[in-house]
């Protein structure tokens, strides 16, 4: 029976995908890429774009909002879980890519929750990629954990009181999606003295991969969606 393939594509170094991802990635008849919004290329298919072959593969561009509230959106991803469960129906592999890993903070768990409840018969392969977390944290020569440490990994966008309690009780924190409320992170990591043990990392493992340990430069900035920052005490 044919099957859902959902494939982590690594932070964006083709090098960093793994050679099973490639392997699905050439033979899949149908990949499904997601977009931010209409109009948008996608990241996760920009790095795998040379391993495909338009002249026999289909290539779908699915527009997938990324809201921390999802409240609403249900009937959106049942559209969207119909149109791949249609090709795999029809006897038709589909691969959904994700950047990173499919299983941390991916747009493909919202789909994943409605394929399970909505189609158990179908089967949804999950093949795990090179995180942005780790990949971050080797550009930044920040080791994530050794021995007892503790590290958390969360988004940025929570309230202060949350944040303010995991940077207290973690030895290393990883903000993702950091870049609409980093003044406010800044603000807070001031507070707590942390302000001057932060990286933060745009684009890891990509040509365009930048490191920012100097925090304060980056106040009042238009940031990159795809960064992350790390603290470690
Ligand atoms: C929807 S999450 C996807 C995370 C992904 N599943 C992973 O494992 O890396 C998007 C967030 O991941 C982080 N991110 C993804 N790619 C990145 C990259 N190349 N460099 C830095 N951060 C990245 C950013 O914080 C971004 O806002």
């Amino acid at each position: 029976m044919a099957r859902i393939y959902a494939v982590g594509v690594g932070p964006g170094d083709p090098e960093l995908l793994t050679r099973k991802a490639e392997r699905i990635l050439r033979q899949a008849p149908v990949v499904c890429a997601p977009a931010a919004s209409a109009g948008d290329s996608s990241h996760a298919l920009s790095i795998v774009e040379s391993l495909l072959d338009r002249s026999r593969q289909e290539i779908i561009i699915r527009v997938f909002p990324m809201r921390k509230d999802q409240d609403g959106l249900d009937a959106f991803w049942e559209e969207a879980a119909e149109t791949v469960v249609s090709h795999v129906l029809e006897g038709r592999d589909v691969a959904f890519i994700t950047i990173g890993d499919p299983f941390l903070y991916s747009t493909f768990l919202y789909l994943y929750r409605i394929l399970r409840e909505r189609y158990p018969d179908i089967p949804v392969e999950v093949v795990p990629g090179v995180s942005s977390v780790t990949t971050a944290a080797v550009a930044a020569g920040i080791p994530l954990a050794a021995a007892s440490e503790r590290v958390a990994i969360l988004p940025a966008t929570f309230e202060d009181e949350k944040l303010r309690r995991t940077l207290l009780d973690f030895d290393t924190v990883v903000l993702m999606k950091v870049n609409r409320v980093f003044d406010r992170v800044y603000a807070l990591l001031k507070e707590l003295g942390l302000d001057r043990k932060g990286a933060f990392v745009s684009r890891a493992g990509t040509a365009e991969e930048s490191v920012t340990f100097d925090l304060a430069s980056l106040v009042g900035k238009k940031l990159d969606y795809l960064s992350l920052l790390i603290v470690k005490k």
